[in-house]
């Protein structure tokens, strides 16, 4: 085999014409992951990651492994693929954000084969590996039609995962976390359960995308309660609507835009709430 075409583990890996990954530097993930809120057992969760990578050799001398995957789950909007931006940067590594379509072909033969070239890859280069939506690859090998098939991918991904090592750390995310193959699932040495803000978490967010915007007094007490039970993808998109709102109309931001917005946003809501009340 001539050397040109050898297959070079350090060069991002090509499927279907494409580059199997978007690769981000440290500096343009801190943009991204800028007004990120993460729960107090998620902070911590980061925080001794971050500090066990800086200690490594210590953690070498008392022969006990250093973490490097990490599996985060919960419904959508909530911050998983943010929080894969976040550690990145903390970490001052690149994130390599795999693009399913790439990854994924017609024959699953392929897609194992694709699968390993990408974890060679993050074997090579220092970076932060990150897998969303990882069900579409990891699901459990009794519960689908292609059984067998896609077992042979389950299979490369539990062998990838055994033999990661060096400097990058991989991630990985799903809002399907029940359907994921229990061997998988055991690999990761660190979990990430994400949920929709509680109180505290939507009072640091809202104060965070408020930011430096004039509101009435007691617009972030108000939406507070108003926001109860929605994403932080949802407030982000209704405080952007309230925004929108308050600039064409010459307003400061109040509680009575923000309600506006959020019927317009979630209709389904409105008819709930109205239906209660004629209960
Ligand atoms: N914890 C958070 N802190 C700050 N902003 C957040 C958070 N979670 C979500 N957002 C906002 O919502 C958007 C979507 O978040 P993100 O893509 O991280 O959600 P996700 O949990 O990965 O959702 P999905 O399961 O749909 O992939 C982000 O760009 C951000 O603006
Ligand atoms: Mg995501």
């Amino acid at each position: 085999m001539s050397k040109s075409n050898r297959f070079n583990s350090s060069r991002l890996p090509t499927a279907k014409g494409m580059d199997m990954a978007t690769v981000y530097s440290p500096k343009e993930c801190s943009r991204k992951a800028k007004h990120i809120v993460l729960s107090p057992a998620n902070k911590t969760i980061i925080e001794e990651f971050q500090a066990i990578l800086a200690m490594k050799e210590q953690f070498e001398e008392h022969d006990v492994p250093v973490p490097n995957k990490i599996m985060m789950f919960g419904p959508p909007g909530t911050g998983k693929t943010l929080t894969a931006f976040y550690l990145a940067e903390r970490l001052g590594l690149p994130l390599v954000l795999a693009r399913l379509d790439t990854l994924i072909h017609a024959h699953l033969g392929e897609t194992g084969s694709n699968v390993r070239k990408i974890f060679e890859y993050a074997k090579a280069v220092p970076c932060v590996l990150f897998l969303d939506e990882f069900d579409a690859l990891a699901r459990t090998r009794d519960n689908n039609d292609e059984v067998k098939e896609m077992s042979r991918v389950v299979n490369t991904l539990l062998q990838c995962l055994d033999e990661f090592s060096g400097e990058s750390i991989f991630m990985a995310a799903t809002n399907l976390e029940t359907e994921l193959d229990h061997a998988i699932w055991r690999r990761f040495d660190t979990k990430m359960n994400y949920l929709p803000p509680d109180r505290s978490c939507r009072e640091e967010y809202i104060r965070l995308v408020v930011d430096k915007f004039e509101t009435e007094d007691v617009f972030e007490s108000r939406a507070v309660d108003l926001l109860q039970g929605c994403s932080y993808a949802d407030i982000e998109q209704i405080m952007l609507k309230a925004k929108r709102k308050a600039i064409i109309t010459g307003q400061n931001l109040t509680a009575g835009l923000l309600q506006t917005s959020i019927g317009e946003y979630l209709p389904q809501r409105n008819e709930r709430s109205l239906a209660e009340e004629l209960e």
